[in-house]
């Protein structure tokens, strides 16, 4: 973590262990940014959907469709970097090299749980197929023995590989906004540019643009912080024309599946790490990006063209039922009869909490115990009980604050329930 060489030392050992080809999700930042800021333009100037909120967090993107629908519009219809890449790759690139789009596997290293929730939304095809965070590829790495910081570093593969300093920026809190902001300098001119500190995770940036037009920008990390600003913002106490969210502290760097440790100490090396492969970055803008504007020559056309809507941008929708969004980890065939549901909360503070770990030992368990045969096994995301994270559903039972034991207690007492005997005893756990 304390290597500007890091990421090309990744490149070659992902290699070596049987990868073909080698992307850096900092391209598509830099495409997402391009668009983004076109997007924001264009409401500006039709004075709509403003303000304008970020969407390449999709744990803010799910909890903005959970509390706040009527913002839902608001959001940029912009996909993720990680969505966007899945799909150019898919696309795009699946064609130029000749293989069936349905032949490639396409595997995300993303910072977070919520990555793997974003790549299963319905809207996105299966573009991104595995999504491994960042801390299971640490683990990956190490039961192959290869010592990294041995390994020959190398660059990322073309066409996807270049990115500018405004792509690599989207790690961390504040990024998405500037790159926002390098691109619109381009487009209109910026003669002045302010940022302060309103408190921790807030902060404003006020923007004077060289039409003598004013853009008010928030940053905002923590999904407490986005409350107080969303609320702010819809009873007319702020105005703002875009807002940058990023649900974990300080943007990505700080996100639930990253390695530990991940306390402030680690998360501000990460930061400054980032800012010196950035400085070290030629390219300053996505506007110098070449490989990308050559994807627009090629298929894009335009931003917000309608090839670029078609591929790269998304709509959300207004979530109320987040039980909707399990995903099975152990079945059980419908029919089953006693079967109990014990769903763990995979959200990134339960995951950031052990809920990982608790998941495969429940599934240890329910593999090597007769009576855990019974469990139906499940991943779901944000039980909305963060705060006493992690969080495990038993049937309708919330286990918060959750160990194996807890949750192996509480589940047998289900089954005995459900059974409606004492057939399996304690003996049998
Ligand atoms: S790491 Fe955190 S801030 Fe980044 S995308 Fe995931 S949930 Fe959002
Ligand atoms: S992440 Fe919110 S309850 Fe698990």
């Amino acid at each position: 973590e304390d290597d500007v060489a890091a990421a090309g030392r990744m490149v070659s050992l992902l290699k070596m262990i049987g990868f073909k080809k080698v992307f850096d999700v900092a391209f598509a930042a830099d495409l997402v940014t391009y668009e983004e800021a076109h997007e924001f333009v264009e409401r500006l100037e039709k004075g709509v959907k403003l303000p304008q909120f970020t969407s390449c967090c999709p744990a803010w993107v799910k909890f903005a469709e959970q509390y706040y629908p009527e913002y839902i519009d608001n959001l940029s219809s912009v996909k993720s970097p990680q969505m966007a890449l899945g799909a150019i790759i898919k696309r795009f690139y699946a064609k130029e090299i000749g293989v069936d789009p349905k032949d490639i596997v396409l595997v995300s290293i993303m910072p977070c749980t919520a990555k793997k929730f974003e790549a299963e939304r319905e809207e996105f095809n299966g573009d991104v197929d595995i999504v491994l965070t960042t801390r299971e590829v640490v683990k990956i790495i190490k039961s192959t023995g290869i010592d990294i910081r041995m390994v020959e570093p190398e660059p990322f593969d073309r066409p996807f590989g270049l990115s500018s300093q405004s792509g690599l920026s989207f790690g961390k809190s504040g990024g998405v906004l500037g790159s926002v902001a390098n691109v619109i300098n381009e487009l209109i001119g910026i003669k002045n540019i302010e940022t302060k500190q309103i408190s921790e995770g807030v902060r404003l940036t006020t923007i004077e643009l060289s039409n003598g037009k004013v853009v008010k920008g928030m940053v905002v990390f923590g999904l407490g912080n986005t409350r107080k600003i969303v609320d702010s913002i819809k009873v007319g106490e702020l105005d703002v024309d875009i807002v940058e969210v990023m649900a974990c502290n300080y943007g990505c760097i700080g996100g639930g599946g990253q390695p530990y440790p991940n306390d402030s100490r680690t998360r501000e090396k990460r930061a400054r790490i980032l800012r010196e492969v950035q400085s070290i970055d030629v390219l300053i803008s996505p506007t110098e990006n070449f490989h990308m504007l050559q994807l627009y020559e090629k298929y894009l056309n335009k931003p917000l063209s309608h090839e670029s809507h078609e591929v790269i941008h998304t709509h959300y929708k207004h979530r109320r039922r987040v039980q909707e969004e399990e995903i099975d980890i152990l079945p059980l065939p419908e029919e089953s009869e006693d079967k109990v549901k014990v769903s763990v909360c995979l959200g990134t503070s339960c995951y950031s909490k052990g809920s990982y770990e608790i998941l495969e030992k429940l599934i240890s368990v329910a593999n090597k115990e007769e009576w855990a045969r019974n469990l139906e096994i499940k991943g779901t995301f944000c039980v909305e009980n963060c705060g006493k994270a992690p969080n495990v559903v038993v049937n309708d039972i919330i286990v918060s604050e959750a160990t194996i034991e807890k949750v192996k207690e509480v589940a047998l007492n289900e089954l005995r329930r459900t059974k409606g005997d004492s057939s399996v005893s304690k003996s049998n756990v």
